[in-house]
């Protein structure tokens, strides 16, 4: 057994009905297929419907279950209503909500547009707000118990230069995270968040590492375990805290990112770059002094 496959027992979701927001692509599309896998039904939203229906045959056809693709952009709080009844009418009850959908690119903050700034921001926390405002509103007037998934970053508690309208949004989802753990769970909600490393995906590598950059700049080499994370590996720690084994976990937020962000913090990890003669020399030179 290794992290390439999934960890779950079979039926693990079943009879769970899970909304994936940006469920059509990348990460997305990766933890949906899988709760498919372990008997789940999924709704499956974000803006592009052509893409949200061709990736629902496929899982289908690839994993049986039920997919059903809703068209919404979450900035538009009619648009997610609108979503949220759809989904509802056709599944009875909504038990979970991964709030995965994002926008994002690198740019120097200084020569953002309010427009660019404001769009991410829009996508990543007016998005993610508006989405579990009325998912838990529904919940907590049916007396439905529900779960949150929250998809942010490492980023939203360093901060990071040029991607700082993602920075701060996704910060603003890991204090709402936390914020609604403790109080919605008197309603039988929980939330809790995953923070990834580099995932390859089409969406987050064009976008973040355009043209030239992916070979100037390996993310492998920024991880202590010295890979990239496999689909599989998140799919499955996402699985596990939709599911009910998670049940006492609430407020968290789980980093898999093969160590990438503290090997980042640490003032002198850069000291990585010294040549083990050169720590030979240090050594020798210490032993003369003593
Ligand atoms: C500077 C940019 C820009 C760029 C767009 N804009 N791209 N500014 N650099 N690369 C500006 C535009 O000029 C415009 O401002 C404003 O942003 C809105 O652009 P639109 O194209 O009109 O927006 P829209 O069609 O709504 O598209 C949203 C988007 C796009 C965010 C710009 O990239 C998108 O659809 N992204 C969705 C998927 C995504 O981003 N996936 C990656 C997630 S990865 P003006 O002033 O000209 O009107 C991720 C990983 C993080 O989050 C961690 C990795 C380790
Ligand atoms: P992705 O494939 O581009 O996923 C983003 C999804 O969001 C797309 O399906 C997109 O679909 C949807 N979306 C964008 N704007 C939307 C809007 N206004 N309304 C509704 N849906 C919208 O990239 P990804 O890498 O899989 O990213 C998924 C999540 O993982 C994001 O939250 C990202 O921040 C996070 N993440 C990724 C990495 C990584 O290394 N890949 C690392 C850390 C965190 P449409 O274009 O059809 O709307």
């Amino acid at each position: 057994m290794n992290f390439k496959e999934g960890m779950l027992r079979e039926g693990a979701l079943k009879g769970k009905n899970i909304l994936v927001t940006g469920g059509g692509t990348g990460l997305g599309r990766s933890m949906g297929s899988y709760f498919l896998e372990l008997g789940a039904n999924l709704i499956i939203t974000s803006r592009k419907l052509d893409v949200l229906k061709q990736t629902a045959e496929e899982m289908m056809a690839e994993k049986g279950g039920k997919v059903l693709p809703l068209a919404c952009d979450v900035r538009d709080i009619e648009q997610v209503e609108q979503m949220w009844k759809d989904a509802t009418e056709a599944f009875g009850t909504i038990h979970v909500v991964l709030n995965n959908a994002a926008g994002n690119f690198i740019s120097p903050t200084e020569r953002l547009s309010t427009n660019a700034f404001n769009t991410v921001l829009d996508i990543v926390l007016k998005g993610t707000s508006q989405v579990t405002l009325t998912a838990g509103k529904d919940w907590i007037a049916k007396k439905q118990a529900g779960t949150f998934l929250n998809i942010v970053t490492t980023y939203a508690w360093t901060g990071s230069g040029y991607v700082v309208p993602s920075a701060a949004a996704k910060a603003g989802v890991l204090a709402m995270t936390r914020s609604l753990a403790v109080e919605w769970a008197k309603y039988g909600i929980r939330s809790n968040a995953i923070a990834p490393g580099p995932f390859p995906t089409e969406g987050a590598w064009s976008r973040l590492l355009p043209g030239d950059l992916v070979k100037k700049f390996d993310p492998a080499k920024k991880v202590p375990v010295g890979r990239v994370g496999e689909h599989q590996e998140l799919a499955n720690l996402a699985a596990y805290l939709v599911s009910d084994f998670s049940s006492y976990v609430n407020g968290e937020v789980m980093t898999i990112d093969g160590g990438e962000w503290l090997k980042g913090a640490g003032e002198f990890n850069n000291l990585d770059m010294i040549p083990q003669e050169m720590w030979d020399m240090l050594e020798a030179s210490r032993g003369k002094k003593g």
